[in-house]
């Protein structure tokens, strides 16, 4: 047993401290604590740690609202007070800027009014007809029969778990504003599933088993601000809905009139809809086909005529966009944009970039690339991911003169 002293947090909420000069992360610990770790992995380079008593305990400690906060790894920062995770956020992110040597030093904070029960989506493994998530790097189970962050309906849904009679799968429910759900299978089990009763007693809109709809619709509709969306069983949209129509209002407000406007990475068409109403035409590119098919299904239900779906690759697409572009959203996924994706921003007479991403790290190695022909001039971040050290955040840039 080695005891540690807690000096500060690393980027995945692990608190680090030192053992002979070699650095350990132990989560479930604060700044100022002093535990006795049991160490799990040894590494040339680092420790891993795991408390086995605490010494002392910092006052800014909570107790954590999940029974399976130790275990799940899901949500890491249970054991820390709703403003000091926010906190926590803003530090990390100007630790990261400062590394990059970005001077970037105001960052607005767009806080989560609903941290719990906040997720409209969840992915359970099933094995040997148990239910849970996959305790963090690792292929073992740990069991729940709820999850805090998720929506009550998905809660109710995962009591009734069993009326899929599935042994081994991967099963993703979906929830709407209206908390009906959407059930995505992927299983090499037959399909021996209670619909009658499940369908009496949840919002079911639809089954979609190995890809196939085996229940009502492959698709629902989602409401944001206003705006309808068509959402496909295996279309991307934000999984925090509160965050995500504040989210829609920031983008609003860092649009001026644009004659041309791309918006990349598009999903359904979420922002390229929003951008829209400023815009004389928008292209939105994205890669998953049933999202192009909800866009254009999503563009016709907003009553919106100037955005145009292009399917594909953004790095090859972007080739066949010949106008003169004002405005260029990108919302990549977590490995951010790719060489000749920068490049092209960099060539575009494009004034503003705006780019939103989940992931720091990617976003910022990105924006070290970009400096080179734009400024930055407002970083936001949003509790998109509350009691997660995720972060979802939008940078405004404008091009050099
Ligand atoms: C973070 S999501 C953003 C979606 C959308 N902007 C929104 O807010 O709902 C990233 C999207 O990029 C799409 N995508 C991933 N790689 C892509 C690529 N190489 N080309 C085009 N789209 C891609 C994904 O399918 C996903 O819909």
């Amino acid at each position: 047993m080695n005891c540690v002293e807690i000096v500060r947090m690393d980027h995945h909420g692990r608190g680090i401290g030192y053992i002979d000069g070699k650095i350990i992360f132990v989560p479930n610990t604060l700044v100022g604590e002093e535990v006795n770790v049991l160490i799990v992995a040894e590494k040339k380079n680092y420790l891993e740690g795991k408390v086995v008593e605490f010494l002392k305990k910092s006052s800014a400690r909570c107790s954590s609202k999940c029974p399976y906060f130790l275990e799940c790894g899901g949500c890491n920062l249970l054991h820390m007070k709703y403003e000091d995770t926010i906190k926590y956020k803003l530090d990390k992110i100007k630790s990261i800027l400062k590394l990059a040597k970005i001077e970037f030093d105001d960052i607005n904070v767009i806080k989560n009014e609903k941290t719990y029960n906040y997720r409209n989506k969840i992915e359970l493994k099933i094995i040997d007809g148990k239910c849970g998530y996959f305790k963090n790097d690792t292929h073992t189970l740990v069991e729940i029969d709820a999850c805090l962050v998720a929506n009550p309906a998905i809660n109710k849904f995962i009591r009734d778990i069993n009326y899929l009679n599935l042994k081994n799968a991967l099963v993703t429910i979906r929830c709407n504003y209206n908390e009906e759900l959407l059930i995505v299978i992927e299983t090499q089990d037959d399909m021996l599933i209670d619909t009658k009763y499940l369908a009496s007693n949840h919002k079911l809109v639809g089954i979609v088993f190995n890809k196939k709809v085996m229940y009502g619709s492959p698709h629902f509709i989602d409401i944001i601000n206003h705006k309808l969306f068509r959402v496909s069983y295996d279309a991307f949209f934000q999984i925090n809905p509160k965050v995500t129509s504040k989210m829609f209002d920031l983008l609003q407000d860092n649009i001026s009139e644009s004659n041309v406007v791309l918006d990349l990475y598009a999903g359904v068409g979420t922002l390229g809809i929003v951008a829209s109403e400023k815009a004389h035409k928008v292209y939105s590119v994205e890669i998953v086909e049933n999202a192009i098919k909800d866009g254009l299904v999503n563009a016709k239900m907003n009553k919106i005529d100037n955005i145009y779906f292009m399917l594909g690759d953004v790095s090859k697409v972007i080739d066949k966009i010949k106008d003169e572009v004002d405005l260029i959203i990108v919302d990549p996924p977590r490995k951010g944009l790719d060489k000749k994706t920068i490049q092209f921003l960099k060539n575009t007479k494009a004034n503003t970039i705006i780019y939103i991403s989940c992931d720091p790290m990617t976003l910022v190695r990105d924006l070290k690339d970009l400096t080179s022909d734009y400024e930055i001039k407002k970083f936001n971040i949003m509790d998109m991911f509350s009691y997660t050290y995720h972060i979802e955040s939008m940078v405004v840039l404008k091009r050099k003169a």
